[in-house]
């Protein structure tokens, strides 16, 4: 079992990622977005901290009940600042799955260019100015400790970059599996 949690800025292209992998890899998708939309919260324009917490502690939930079960997940966060990944560390430890990041990046430029597109076409939701600048200054992307996955957010919609990040997430999977000779 896997808990695949997505990390990088707004409009890095998570949510593009998160579902093509969630797909592919036949796994469960836990959006806290979604969560917080069924909640009537607007994530985008900017809510307040206890009410991510409360949206945070259902998506924890969800993921820990569908990874008993035995199923992938992938968990559509920001995956940031690091306490972010480390609850999600927690809970995949309790539940005794594998812990995987997929790293999406993205430069201020092309962040700014997707905000503006968006903007003007509203295909999907907005991030408020004032909640990008706070994502921004609070980012911590992974460090090397947390080996995790990295997708140019250019490469997001590239069939074979995503196909690339299965392969090597399968390959992950196998090595971790016990196999006779490492069974305790
Ligand atoms: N490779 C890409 N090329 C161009 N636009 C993209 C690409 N990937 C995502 N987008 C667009 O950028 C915006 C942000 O993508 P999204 O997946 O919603 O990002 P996030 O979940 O990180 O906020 C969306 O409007 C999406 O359609
Ligand atoms: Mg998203």
């Amino acid at each position: 079992m896997a808990l695949i949690l997505m990390c990088g800025l707004s409009f890095s292209g998570k949510s593009t990622v998160a579902g093509r992998l969630a797909r592919e890899l036949d796994a469960s998708l836990i959006s806290l977005d979604a969560i917080n939309e069924k909640r009537g919260l607007r994530g985008g324009q900017g809510i307040p901290l206890e009410e991510w917490a409360a949206t945070n502690r259902i998506a924890h939930e969800q993921a820990a009940t569908l990874l008993r079960a035995g199923g992938d997940v992938v968990v559509d966060d920001t995956g940031s600042p690091r306490f972010i990944r480390d609850e999600w560390r927690s809970t995949a430890q309790r539940v005794g799955a594998r812990l995987e990041i997929v790293w999406v990046h993205i430069d201020a430029a092309l962040q700014r260019e997707r905000v503006l597109a968006n903007r003007a076409q509203q295909q999907r939701p907005d991030v408020v100015d004032e909640v990008l600048a706070d994502h921004a200054a609070h980012f911590e992307a992974p460090t090397d400790d947390e080996n995790a996955v990295a997708i140019d957010a250019r490469d997001t919609r590239d069939d074979s970059r995503i196909r690339a990040i299965v392969g090597t997430l399968r390959t992950r999977a196998r090595s971790a599996a016990p196999s006779g000779s490492q069974r305790r």
